[in-house]
């Protein structure tokens, strides 16, 4: 699928992906009929743990199955997920496609939770927020020790750790890019969970460090004038797609114009 006007590539010869994602609202109960009881490490929102086998989980597939055909040469491949605004489902999309790429396509995916501001994967993931990136920056604890292994050692989790106010000095460093060049090491993925791009400026400090950007648009809500704006403040080479996140009856085409 295409939208002309996420198409900002040198004279608009470069495609961009978008993909849909509906909005998931599966009550809790229906979901233990269901033998919901997958996974009850993880939050219930997780669809791709909670129900591998529903639309919700192939959609993610769908969308690591475009980023790999984009990957496929790469040995290593960082990514940065960013949205807008704030809770337009990047943490939502972060983790499930995580979780996908490492499950479902076989791959060594680290997640790194970006945002040191205000972080919630380990909500998510049910365990307390813990050591994470700003400790390893910041040399309390070694990257081994502060990460956790899921899914059999596939994928990895580095949680925000300490949260700060200002934390651009610390993103900016070169231990930063260091811990990133050690992960390219042993990772296929390097999936981050960044701010979002209105009002924050963390996002150009990781859009320096990453191959790629995928932006997370919440359908119908966020206006189609300020995904622009956001659109223009990221280097547009970097810019691989979007998420149509939380679509709803009606809304799918809400966006494709130019
Ligand atoms: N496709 C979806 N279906 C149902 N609920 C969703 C979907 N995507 C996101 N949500 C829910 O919307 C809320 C916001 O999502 P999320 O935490 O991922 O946003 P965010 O962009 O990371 O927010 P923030 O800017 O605060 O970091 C969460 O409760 C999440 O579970
Ligand atoms: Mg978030």
């Amino acid at each position: 699928m295409q939208i002309g006007w996420l198409k900002r590539g040198k004279k608009g010869d470069r495609e961009t992906m978008l993909v849909s994602v509906e909005k998931e609202g599966l009550p809790a109960q229906i979901r233990q009929e269901r033998g919901g009881g997958n996974g009850n490490f993880v939050d219930d929102r997780l669809i791709t743990i909670k129900e591998p086998y529903s639309i919700g989980a192939e959609q993610y597939r769908i969308l690591c199955s475009r980023i790999s055909q984009l990957t496929q040469n790469k040995p290593s491949y960082a990514l940065a997920i960013t949205s807008s605004v704030e809770a337009e489902g990047k943490s939502f999309t972060s983790l499930n496609l995580a979780i996908s790429m490492a499950r479902d396509f076989d791959e060594k995916v680290l997640l790194i939770e970006g945002d040191l501001k205000k972080p919630n994967l380990h909500e998510y993931l049910k365990r307390p927020p813990g050591f994470g990136l700003s400790d390893v920056l910041e040399g309390r604890i070694g990257f081994e020790a502060s990460s956790i292994q899921l899914l059999e050692g596939r994928l990895s989790v580095l949680f925000a750790g300490k949260t700060m106010g200002n934390p651009s000095r610390l993103l900016s460093s070169p231990r930063m890019q260091e811990v990133l060049n050690n992960a390219r090491e042993c990772f296929k993925y390097i999936i981050i969970d960044t701010p979002p791009i209105v009002p924050m400026v963390d996002i150009n400090i990781y859009s320096m460090l990453v191959d790629g950007i995928l932006l997370v648009i919440k359908a119908g809500k966020t206006p189609r004038s300020i995904v622009k704006r956001a659109l223009a403040s990221i280097p547009p080479e970097k810019i691989i797609g979007a998420v149509l996140n939380e679509v709803e009856l009606n809304y799918s085409n809400y966006y494709h114009g130019t």
